[in-house]
């Protein structure tokens, strides 16, 4: 089972660098395929709204804007599952988190229950750093990307500083127990 997991911020050793690496260390231990992609390290642009406001998207799901989403695109398809961790900024996700999960929303929400993401489970993170307010509000929205593109919301975890401990635990046992189910699944 390949694990995708997705980190949004620019700090490589902060508290959501953290919780990625959680949720490696949960997968691999379940015997799943895991790494870390940074979203700041790739160029992966906002959407243009493209034309009267859709693009390629609509029609071939597929973004017409090149750049490094299409690579990456390509690896959400071939994932059985995603870990997406963003830091908290101003309540929301990252702006990295936000240009690649608006382009992606864009090209598998339109395939309605043929999404590439159909049934694929999903870990959102929400990893506020700061004054450890936002972290509903954020997941709030991960919550509702996950549903526009048919995932299964396998968990939503809050983080915040003073909870790091406890919340790099909750992350790592949720990793491995998706792949865990995921395998039973397959059976
Ligand atoms: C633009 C910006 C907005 C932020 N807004 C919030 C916030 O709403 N709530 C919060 O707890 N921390 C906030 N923070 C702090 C980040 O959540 C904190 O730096 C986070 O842990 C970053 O993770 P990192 O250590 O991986 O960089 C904000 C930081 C930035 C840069």
């Amino acid at each position: 089972m390949n694990v995708l997991v997705l980190s949004a911020s620019p700090n490589k050793d902060g508290l959501t660098a953290a919780c990625a690496a959680a949720a490696v260390e949960g997968a691999r231990q379940a015997s799943g395929q895991a790494e870390e992609t940074r979203l700041n390290d790739l160029q992966v642009g906002m959407c243009q709204a493209c034309d009267d406001g859709w693009g390629t998207c609509r029609p071939e799901h597929a973004c017409q804007v090149s750049d490094d989403f299409q690579a990456l695109h390509a690896r959400v398809l071939e994932a059985d599952a995603v870990v997406l961790v963003t830091p908290v900024y101003w309540g929301e996700m990252s702006e990295s988190a936000k240009a690649f999960t608006d382009r992606l929303r864009r090209c598998e929400a339109t395939r309605g229950n043929e999404s590439g993401l159909a049934d694929k489970p999903v870990i959102a993170v929400a990893a506020a750093g700061g004054s450890g307010n936002g972290t509903i509000t954020c997941l709030l929205s991960m919550e509702r990307w996950i549903q526009h593109v048919k995932g299964q919301v396998f968990d939503l975890i809050p983080v915040k500083r003073w909870t790091r401990e406890n919340k790099l635990t909750t992350i790592h046992e949720a990793a491995r127990a998706m792949v865990e189910e995921a395998k039973k699944s397959a059976r």
